[in-house]
């Protein structure tokens, strides 16, 4: 232990949920804190992928735990907002009901599974077909971009007893063999999707629009909820490395009539969590902000439709609480040397140049939906992998699906702070937008666009470097 450590240990003020944060409350900034670990060591720069925020967790509930600080009566909201987040809601009146009568889900956690991503249906099943639940959104939307009348933007594949869903996806793939130059083979497969048994047989698929996503990872909402948005547009100033073919950009989304940047969803197209768009526009559950049911225009709607709240607006500010208040996954392995040649292979690929390593977040935190402080998200160091910025990612990823400033090429660089765990903590290693890789060498093939020449780097390098470098993306 150095002397710096040492001096923070005398200056501490306040010993957290047993000994393994130990935070200096001085001041607005908790950037020189020194966190001990659950085995009584110093956690080394290098792990703490979130500051006071970092969880030291490598188990199935890594991206499902609150950080340490979540105490007293945060803790008794969690505890609310995690239960809320993962009931099942049922159709009906009572409470803990609302769902539907159309929905894509019955309960935020039945699509994210431990705060993850459910295992899509998708490729063992084919899609929603007649296999049930699936855990996706499906968007569709008119080749010019416009909404089908009645039916929003969200596919509903589910409903309660009694009506018919909007329409079921199907989901076929070409698959291709190809070969890294030292002889190593990889396959890539590509979905293409068709909308069966329709509620309404009005569609045309000729005028039809179809784009799928998979669930995202919870790993760090509140970090990003509290980043420094300062940074972010400094950020997106310099994002322009012509010789690498990459300049990204942020996405502006108007939400409620405030011009806003976007941060989270796959195309940075929300400012916020969702939580009410989750439930009523995924779930079917209205609330005030959003009174009306979806899929209100139906025919089939009569009868069941019905305006108000099925769920409170102190209870969506509870599941706000809970995922903001998640603990991120600390690093594992950071100095085993297989990692170190790793992740020097990350920075000679270039993969940093939008999977930006290093950030910060703003003064003084985030608030809730009704303006609840967590201070402890303020002034931490963080370290996310990714630059909350868009990027032209190629025509072979191109969705045809405008979501702001974000044309159908352009994506959000995925931030890859806990990938390392989704296969323990959801079993499957399906990543990009739609889950069409299968594993992380894919992700990487499905590089396009901006990403093309980090792509060809890694094509290129040894299979043993490349090997480094996924050992490297699994100690995040
Ligand atoms: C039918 C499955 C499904 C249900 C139910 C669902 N989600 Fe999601 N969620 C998704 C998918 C798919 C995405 C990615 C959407 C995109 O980017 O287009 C997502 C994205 C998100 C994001 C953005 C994450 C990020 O990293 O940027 C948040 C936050 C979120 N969901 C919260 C919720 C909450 C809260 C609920 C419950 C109220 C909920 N979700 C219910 C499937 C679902
Ligand atoms: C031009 C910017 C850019 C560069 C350079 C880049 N990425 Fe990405 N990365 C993205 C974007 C954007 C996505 C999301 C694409 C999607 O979902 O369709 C992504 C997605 C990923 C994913 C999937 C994450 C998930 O959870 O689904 C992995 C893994 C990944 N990148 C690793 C890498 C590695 C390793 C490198 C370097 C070899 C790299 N990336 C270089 C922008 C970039």
């Amino acid at each position: 232990m150095n002397r710096t450590s040492l001096y923070f240990i005398y200056k501490c003020t306040l010993l957290l949920s047993a000994g393994y944060i130990c935070c200096c409350c001085e001041n607005d900034s908790y950037d020189d804190t020194l966190i001990i670990k659950p085995n009584g060591r110093v956690a080394l720069p290098a792990e703490l992928s979130a500051g006071i925020s970092t969880n030291f967790m490598s188990s199935s509930k890594a991206y499902d735990t609150e950080a340490s600080w979540v105490t007293g009566a945060n803790a008794i909201r969690f505890v609310s907002g995690d239960k809320l987040y993962d009931d099942s809601r049922v159709s009906g009146s009572a409470i803990g009901g609302g769902l539907g009568p159309v929905h894509a889900g019955h309960s935020c956690g039945s699509c994210h599974k431990n705060a993850g991503r459910t295992k899509p249906t998708l490729f063992t099943d084919g899609g929603s077909g007649n296999y049930g639940f699936s855990s996706m959104l499906v968007y569709i939307t008119r080749k010019n971009g416009a909404f089908f009348q009645n039916y929003g933007r969200v596919l509903h594949d589910q409903a309660i007893y009694g009506v018919k869903p909007e329409g079921k996806l199907k989901a076929t793939y070409a698959g291709t063999e190809y070969e890294f130059p030292d002889g190593e083979k990889y396959a890539l497969i590509t979905p293409s999707y068709e909308i069966t048994e329709w509620y309404a047989d009005s569609i045309r698929p000729a005028d039809l629009n179809i784009t799928v996503r998979i669930p995202l990872r919870h790993v760090g909402m509140g970090q990003i909820m509290a980043l420094d948005l300062d940074e972010l547009q400094q950020l997106a100033a310099q994002s322009n490395y012509p010789e690498y073919g990459i300049s990204g950009k942020l996405n502006y989304i108007v939400e409620r009539g405030v011009k806003q940047i976007g941060v989270s969803g796959n195309k940075a197209q929300h400012a916020d969590l969702t939580v009410e768009l989750g439930f009523s526009s995924d779930m079917g559950v209205t609330s005030d902000r959003y009174p009306e049911e979806i899929a209100e225009g139906q025919a089939q709607m009569m009868g069941f439709s019905q305006w108000g709240a099925q769920i409170s607006t102190r209870d969506m500010e509870d599941v706000d609480l809970y995922m903001q208040s998640l603990g991120v996954p600390a690093r594992r392995n950071v100095t085993d040397k297989t990692v170190l040649k790793g992740e020097a292979n990350f920075y000679k690929a270039k993969c940093h140049l939008c999977h930006t390593v290093t950030l910060h977040t703003r003064k003084r935190g985030t608030q809730l939906l009704n303006g609840t402080q967590l201070p402890w998200l303020g002034g931490q160091t963080i370290h996310p992998y990714s630059d909350f910025l868009l990027h032209d990612m190629g025509k072979e990823l191109d969705d045809s699906y405008v979501s702001g400033l974000a044309m159908g090429c352009e994506w959000r660089t995925t931030p890859l702070w806990g990938i390392g765990l989704q296969e323990k903590v959801n079993g499957h290693s399906h990543f990009l937008h739609d889950g069409r890789a299968r594993n992380l060498t894919e992700a990487i093939m499905w590089h396009g666009g901006e990403g093309e020449v980090s792509r060809g780097i890694f094509k290129k390098m040894s299979k043993e470097d490349r090997n480094a470098l996924i050992t490297f993306l699994n100690s995040l």
